[in-house]
């Protein structure tokens, strides 16, 4: 699949975080520092809403069971085999652009 527009940087910097659905998928855009990240929604250790979890620098934590995963390489600080998938993100000017 090529890279599909799901947002824009101007409502990311409002609103820092936007979950959507696209192909079948649940995904959360997180805008920090100016980088956008896109990961899955659903917590891989038991399904937990990570659009509700509290992000801390580039960590976000699943508020069901309080696992911490890394935005930037998907990777879990409590369990390293429970591991979030990372979706690849374009920027084209104002656009946001995402590659399932
Ligand atoms: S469901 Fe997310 S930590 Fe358990």
């Amino acid at each position: 699949m090529e890279f599909v527009e799901v947002a824009s940087l101007e409502e990311l910097r409002e609103s820092k975080r936007k979950k959507i659905e696209i192909e079948g998928q649940s995904i959360l855009l997180i805008y920090r520092g100016g980088e956008v990240f896109a990961i899955n929604s659903v917590c891989p250790h038991a399904g937990g809403p990570l659009e509700e979890g509290e992000i801390n620098q580039d960590d976000i934590s699943c508020p069901w069971h309080f696992y911490t995963f890394n935005i930037r390489d998907g990777s879990c600080l409590n369990s390293p085999s429970c591991r979030i998938r990372k979706y690849n993100i374009k920027l084209e000017g104002e656009k946001v652009l995402i590659k399932i």
